[in-house]
């Protein structure tokens, strides 16, 4: 069957091609039906017994396939690399579960994951799926601040945490952020749980923390917790338009049954193949593509601490597809683009043997056709780029190999895959015709895997995601589709900026700066970035009588940001004006500003209030080197 068969074959009856997916997950009880309609959200396989950890592990193991190895660490910067069966999984996954368990950890309750690109990571989350307690990673380069709110959201019992981070040559003490975090919340975890990493031991609060090696050695296995089909397996926090991140809740069952899909699908991997994800754990593509989905299909998944270039050199990437034969690898477009900087003839993809790599995948932004191009030269396989987003939890679109390789179309992540069935429209919420941008929505409802509520914030799910366009859900991207079907992803309609593959919000920066004594107003646009894609940049308005050295101010500004926000925020790009531009009724003109930053033509907004101010930012502006050539 090509891809429009399997994709008429959903439309017809998407109950049925739910259900034959869902034979590939084992049940405890199997689901009555697929689709559950609870008020705004879907709830597939809600009346469904499961349990995640016994589908991503132990039944490879009762399968008999324990000795497979269901994750390669490498990691070039602590120059480890440990390659982890299966069965031995199980046997840790059981035993840090019975850690958790005799210390009170339940089905969910929640438990805080804030660990860097390590084996444990992967087993912590595994540990609270076993028990159905509900995971919150919280990526390693947050902040205190950052991390506390996530506390104080999600209430977690337990917290795991590793005691450092390795960037780079950077040793990042996690302990201090930790106890910080914990300080400054509401809410006071139960317990926490360190893990000692030999490149810095943290010291422990002897009330609060136990050791991860001692909780296990005092602990005995315990069995996979049979959870519904709707339990939430994990809260990820993103970003949204303020500075108060959403909790966006995965459902167990629909989670399952969409990634197990995708693999052999979209991704066309078999099981025992190599599959590497490079990103992070604490992103939607390290739940998904590092951890869930390769070991809910059997394959061997690499974890790998380390960054495409300077560790040591632009050819580690190579360097571990030739190593352990990876099939299938997927990553952000600014890591090629990183490579490309620093090995743009590819000399280093010369030596070595490719020969297993079937397909490279890119996600996380928009994938520019000159990396593309690049990436394709150099590897002389396909280059996918797919769309989706932390809410969606798997691709919206692609290019499904494991069906058909459609002809690729640079700039656009292919057509809609079964379940998302995707429209573009204008502001009064009518469709466009083919070609003509829009707001990109997706028909309600929203397929088995994608997120059902916010945590704690219901309404702000239906207003953030259903109310715009009665319905639809709204990405949050604009775009087209054109008349073959592919779409094409322009840009946000929001605040949301994506800074090398990572999703943030200019609203969140706003308020860091806005916190400054000496600052009466300020905006934050994401100007473009060879790199990083965008990069965030400040516009900061002093108080009246305020005569400080504008680069002291600029200075603080942006440690404010790294220690509220933290390192990830990128937040290196501040200037001083004396006003914003801004229409007769108040609003700031951030679009004119961008376009000014990105020497792009713009219309004089009809609205403006003094068109002169737009002169004084680009004078700002070209002080911050903007825009680019
Ligand atoms: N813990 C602590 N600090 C972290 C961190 C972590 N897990 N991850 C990043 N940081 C820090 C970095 O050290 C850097 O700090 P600095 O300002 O002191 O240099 C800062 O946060 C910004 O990090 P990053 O945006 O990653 O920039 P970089 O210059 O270190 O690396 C790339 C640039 C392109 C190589 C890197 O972003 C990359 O590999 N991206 C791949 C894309 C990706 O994984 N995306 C995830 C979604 S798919
Ligand atoms: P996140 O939730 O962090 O995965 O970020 C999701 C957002 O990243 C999307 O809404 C898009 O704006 C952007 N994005 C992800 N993948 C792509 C892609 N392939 N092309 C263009 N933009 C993308």
């Amino acid at each position: 069957m090509g891809y429009d068969e399997v994709y008429a074959k959903w439309q017809l009856n998407p109950e049925k091609f739910w259900m034959e997916a869902a034979e590939g997950i084992d049940w405890f009880k199997k689901p009555s039906r697929a689709f559950f309609e609870d008020e705004n959200t879907p709830n597939w396989f809600k009346d469904s017994s499961v349990n995640c950890c016994w589908n991503a592990v132990d039944r490879h193991v009762e399968a008999g396939n324990g000795d497979r190895t269901a994750i390669l660490y490498d990691s070039p910067v602590t120059l480890t690399k440990r390659a982890i069966s299966y069965s031995e999984l199980q046997k840790k996954v059981a035993l840090l579960a019975g850690g958790l368990s005799s210390k009170g950890v339940i089905a969910g309750d929640r438990v805080i994951i804030y660990m860097p690109m390590v084996p444990e990571a992967i087993e912590a989350m595994l540990a609270c799926a076993r028990l159905g307690a509900i995971h919150s990673v919280v990526f390693g380069g947050f902040a205190s601040n950052e991390l506390a709110t996530r506390i104080n959201d999600a209430k977690p019992k337990a917290i795991i945490a590793g005691s450092c981070g390795i960037e780079g040559n950077k040793v990042i003490d996690y302990k201090p952020l930790l106890d910080g975090a914990i300080e400054m919340s509401v809410h006071k975890p139960l317990f926490c749980v360190i893990h000692q990493r030999d490149q810095l031991k943290a010291t422990l609060i002897a009330e609060r923390d136990v050791d991860w090696d001692e909780l296990k050695t005092n602990s005995a296995p315990v069995e996979c917790v049979p959870v519904s089909g709707d339990h939430p397996l994990y809260i990820l926090y993103t970003s949204g338009t303020t500075g108060e991140p959403k909790g966006v809740v995965r459902p167990t069952a629909g989670h399952m049954v969409a990634l197990h899909w995708s693999m052999s699908n979209i991704f066309n991997v078999k099981p025992g193949d190599v599959y590497w994800a490079a990103s992070d754990v604490g992103w939607v593509v390290g739940h998904s593509y590092i951890v869930y989905a390769p070991l809910l299909n059997g394959n061997t998944t690499v974890l790998f601490e380390g960054k495409p270039v300077g560790t040591p050199d632009a050819g580690t990437f190579w360097r571990i597809m030739e190593e352990y034969k990876v099939k299938t690898f997927f990553t952000a477009p600014t890591a090629f683009r990183a490579i490309k900087r620093e090995d743009p003839l590819g000399k280093l993809v010369s030596g070595y043997d490719l020969t297993h790599l079937k397909a490279l995948f890119l996600a996380g932004e928009r994938a520019d056709p000159d990396t593309i191009n690049w990436a394709s030269k150099m590897l002389n396989v396909p280059v996918i780029d797919h769309w989706w987003q932390t809410e969606t939890g798997s691709p919206m679109a692609a290019n499904p190999l494991g069906i058909e390789q459609l002809p690729i179309k640079l700039g656009s992540p292919s057509v809609a895959m079964p379940g998302w069935n995707i429209q573009v429209l204008d502001d009064q919420g009518l469709a466009v015709k083919a070609g003509e941008l829009g707001a990109i929505v997706v028909k309600l409802p929203l397929p088995p895997g994608s997120a059902t509520t916010l945590w704690n914030a219901p309404e702000r799910y239906t207003k953030s995601y259903l109310d715009t366009f009665p319905g639809y859900y709204e990405t949050g991207d604009s775009g087209y589709i054109d008349i073959d079907g592919y779409i094409y992803i322009m840009a946000r309609t929001d605040d949301v900026i994506n800074v090398a593959g990572h999703r943030l919000s200019t609203g969140a920066i706003e308020e860091v700066l806005a916190g400054h004594p000496d600052i009466a107003e300020c905006a934050v646009i994401g100007v473009s970035d060879p790199l990083k894609g965008q990069l965030p940049l400040g516009f900061l308005c002093l108080n009246t009588g305020c005569n400080r050295k504008h680069s002291d101010i600029v200075a603080e500004v942006i440690g404010d940001v790294r220690g509220k926000i933290g390192p990830v925020a990128s937040f290196k790009l501040a200037c001083v004006v004396d006003r914003l531009p801004k229409t007769r009724s108040g609003k700031i003109l951030r679009a004119t500003m961008l376009s000014i930053a990105n020497g792009k033509e713009y219309k004089m907004p009809a609205t403006i209030d003094d068109p002169s101010i737009l002169k004084e930012i680009s004078l700002a502006l070209s002080s911050c080197g903007y825009p680019i050539g």
